[in-house]
């Protein structure tokens, strides 16, 4: 491209932003974009991985394997759960601050990002349609009913992917959007196409659900080898077969990198061999070694590590992901973030920290207690009187929210 043609392309992405301005520093959308995608992305690998031990178990005739799938579930079911409410947070960061290119992606796929809700709640049926054709046999070493609902579960979890992919991915393509719209002299108004994708890319978030997964395994060991009831054999089973995903699974991700990095567009500048390029890569294998000399034996400590690691690798991944999209926007069509208006509103920005902390916080830590010691008790689990005053307290905050917010609507509305 000449320069003539890249200044139309910053001159048509500048004119597609919104006049109205954000209500905080830019820079503040970015990092709680980048945050939270990683946050996604994270329970994303977990969902993958888990529904993948799942189908394992499913098919296989080694009982430890069907009890492991069986027991993956659970993990599965709830991870779809928390990605899809956490997916919701960087789609709002980054319809904010990306938003000539996020809009437009959209668009030019309308069809395929409506298909993705309805995608979505058939991959989340199907996985319930399993759990609730198994959940009721005690023996979970028999063969499960209905082992086709598992396999679509996580067929159609990867095309609702790979929609999300190809929208981040035509979002870095401003110079051919244009042509997407117009093709062979006619306007085309119906979003049916997907136009981009990187298989590399794509496989590369995928393929971390391995890694992701093994780390799961090493935590379950941990956390039930302290039930009463809990088979050693079994669950030291388990945690080595972890291991070996935590290293085979970073080695195959970092395979990826390399390729997704070797085939980025020429608008992508030295990006690949630039410090976030290599940092991204070399985050992921270090995951593996990191498992491979920290997980060894019982690591008792360390095992509980095992999960919070990935998502810091995850994290450092999400940055490089960040820089890359800013190198292209930026670095190649000169289009920044950092000078979007702002029209400063501390309500609406205090609202979302406080909201995020200390309403999230409470009702997280009650549910997360919860979830804890009902895991590690053999049969009923009944809280005590601290874990029950936390649901309380999580009760009146979230009260104490709403009406805040409804008193402050009316406020503004009356003026
Ligand atoms: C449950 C199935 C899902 C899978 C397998 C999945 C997978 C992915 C993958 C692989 C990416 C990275 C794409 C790339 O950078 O190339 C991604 C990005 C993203 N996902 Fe998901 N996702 C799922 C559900 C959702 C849901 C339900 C939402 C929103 C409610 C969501 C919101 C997002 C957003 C906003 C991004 C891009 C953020 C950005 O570009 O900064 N995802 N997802």
């Amino acid at each position: 491209m000449d320069a003539a043609q890249v200044a139309q392309v910053t001159e048509m992405m500048y004119a597609l932003r919104n006049p109205a301005g954000i209500p905080t520093y830019p820079i503040v959308f970015i990092a709680l974009g980048v945050l939270t995608f990683a946050m996604h992305i994270f329970f994303v690998q977990l969902m993958l991985g888990t529904s993948l031990i799942t189908l394992i178990g499913a098919f296989s005739q080694n009982a430890y394997w069907r009890r492991l799938g069986a027991a993956m579930l659970e993990i599965a079911k709830v991870s779809v759960s928390v990605a899809i409410v956490i997916g919701v947070a960087p789609l709002l960061f980054v319809q904010v601050t990306y938003d000539p290119h996020w809009y437009t992606s959209n668009v030019l796929s309308a069809d395929w990002v409506i298909s993705f809700i309805v995608l979505l709640i058939l991959a989340y049926w199907a996985m319930y349609f399993y759990y609730f054709r198994n959940n009721k046999e005690k023996d979970k070493t028999l063969q499960p009913k209905s082992r086709w609902s598992m396999v679509v579960s996580l067929a159609l979890m990867l095309v609702v992917g790979f929609i999300m992919h190809s929208l981040t991915k035509q979002m870095l393509h401003p110079e051919l959007w244009q042509e997407w719209y117009m093709q062979n002299g006619t306007l085309d108004y119906s979003g049916s196409q997907l136009h981009a994708f990187s298989p590399w890319r794509f496989a590369f978030f995928i393929s971390l659900a391995i890694p992701v997964a093994g780390a799961m395994l090493v935590t379950y060991r941990r956390f039930k080898s302290v039930r009463e009831d809990a088979d050693h054999d079994y669950l030291n089973w388990a945690a080595s077969v972890g291991k070996k995903w935590m290293l085979a699974g970073s080695v195959i991700s970092t395979v990826l990198y390399i390729g997704w990095m070797m085939t980025l567009p020429e608008t992508a500048g030295n990006f690949a061999t630039s410090f976030w390029g290599i940092l991204g890569g070399a985050a992921v294998l270090f995951y593996g070694i990191w498992g491979l000399i920290r997980l060894r034996g019982e690591a008792r400590i360390c095992s509980y590590m095992a999960l919070p690691m990935g998502l810091v690798v995850g994290l450092i991944v999400a940055i490089s992901r960040e820089v890359l999209r800013y190198d292209i926007l930026n670095g190649f069509f000169n289009y920044s973030f950092f000078d979007y208006k702002v029209i400063t509103d501390w309500y609406s920005t205090g609202l979302f920290f406080l909201t995020f902390a200390i309403v999230g916080g409470s009702v997280l830590a009650y549910f997360l207690t919860i979830a804890w010691k009902a895991g590690q008790t053999v049969g009923v689990y009944t809280p005590g009187e601290t874990v029950n005053k936390m649901g309380t307290i999580a009760i009146w905050i979230m009260t104490l929210w709403m009406v805040q917010f409804f008193a402050v609507g009316f406020y503004i509305w009356s003026l």
